[in-house]
């Protein structure tokens, strides 16, 4: 069985938890914060559940103990600060690229074998970061936010459509940012009909635009970004690598020209499996979507040059 370390106790780190708890992903789950007692206090709440939600992983929670999370297959990090109303999760790189770095580098050093999911804001710059920060092959780098977004899309579809979001297909790919995601309309369906079949042109506008401020919306109703989708989802990716279910989801990895992008690390479908991300799925793009995904392309990488 496996362990797995989520550091950053907040929202979205203890849903993350508590989803990977009553999965059972893992024998031995350990919380790490830096505010202590935090961590300690949520483990024990969630262990209390174990009884009622009929699991078995451990949780553990600490402060700041890294030799705890010794010998973690999945590092999952939440750690820095979410964003208020009004802001971009770009804004929250100043603070949180020095809270992230300094992360990679003490899991690292306690489980040097550990794939690493990264869902603290702006998710795709914290990915390069972690890639550049922790010299890991690029397989073992993973930013979740593609697979929240498409939950997002999927969501939105299914309210249009008046049908449950789980008969639906669909991906969002490029930047984790309100302004440079992109909800694939093309490719998404309902049960393999092209949604487009069945909403009007105006309706599929309405539900990317939805989508893109996905989490400005929930931030504006909850003064603090939302955590109840985003600990779904970074649970969904962490179970396709724990079971290596070989999965595709869109996810942030580094691009070797793929997508014609290099040096970036940016939203697109791959296979996932026990040793993170394994292949790379060519949508083949038309003209149009090739173009936003270049769009999108270059504000990540303006982000990423605040890095220097
Ligand atoms: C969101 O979109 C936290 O970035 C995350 O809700």
């Amino acid at each position: 069985m496996s362990k797995i370390t989520i550091v950053g106790a907040g929202n979205v780190g203890a849903t993350c938890a508590n989803v990977i708890a009553q999965k059972e992903l893992a024998a031995e789950l350990v919380l790490l914060d830096v505010k202590e007692g935090v961590a300690e206090g949520k483990a024990m709440d969630m262990m209390q559940t174990a009884a009622l939600c009929e699991f078995d992983t451990r949780i553990k929670g600490v402060t700041g103990d890294y030799a705890a999370t010794a010998g973690s297959d999945v590092v999952i990090i939440t750690s820095g600060i979410p964003r208020k109303p009004g802001m971009t999760r770009e804004e929250l790189i100043g603070t949180n690229a020095g809270i992230v770095k300094s992360v990679v580098e003490n899991a690292l050093e306690h489980s040097p074998n550990a794939v690493l999911v990264i869902i603290s804001n702006p998710m795709d710059t914290m990915t390069y970061l972690a890639l550049k920060a922790s010299k890991l092959p690029k397989n073992r780098v993973i930013g979740m936010g593609g697979i929240l977004d498409s939950s997002r899309f999927k969501y939105y579809l299914s309210q249009a459509l008046g049908v449950p979001a789980s008969d639906l297909q669909g991906c969002v790919i490029g930047g984790h940012g309100d302004t440079t995601m992109i909800p694939v309309v093309r490719f998404a369906t309902y049960n393999g009909i092209p949604v487009s079949r069945l909403l009007s042109k105006e309706t599929l506008d309405k539900v990317v635009a939805d989508t893109m401020v996905g989490g400005a919306t929930l931030t504006k109703f909850l003064g603090t970004s939302a955590w109840y989708a985003p600990g779904a989802a970074g649970a969904g990716l962490v179970e396709a690598i724990i079971r290596d279910q070989k999965k595709v989801f869109p996810c942030c990895v580094a691009l070797d020209g793929e997508y014609g992008q290099k040096d970036l690390c940016i939203g697109v479908p791959v296979v996932i499996g026990r040793n993170g991300w394994e292949k790379i799925i060519d949508l083949q793009l038309d003209a149009e979507e090739q173009a936003a995904f270049n769009k999108s392309a270059d504000a990540v990488r303006s982000t990423n040059s605040v890095l220097n």
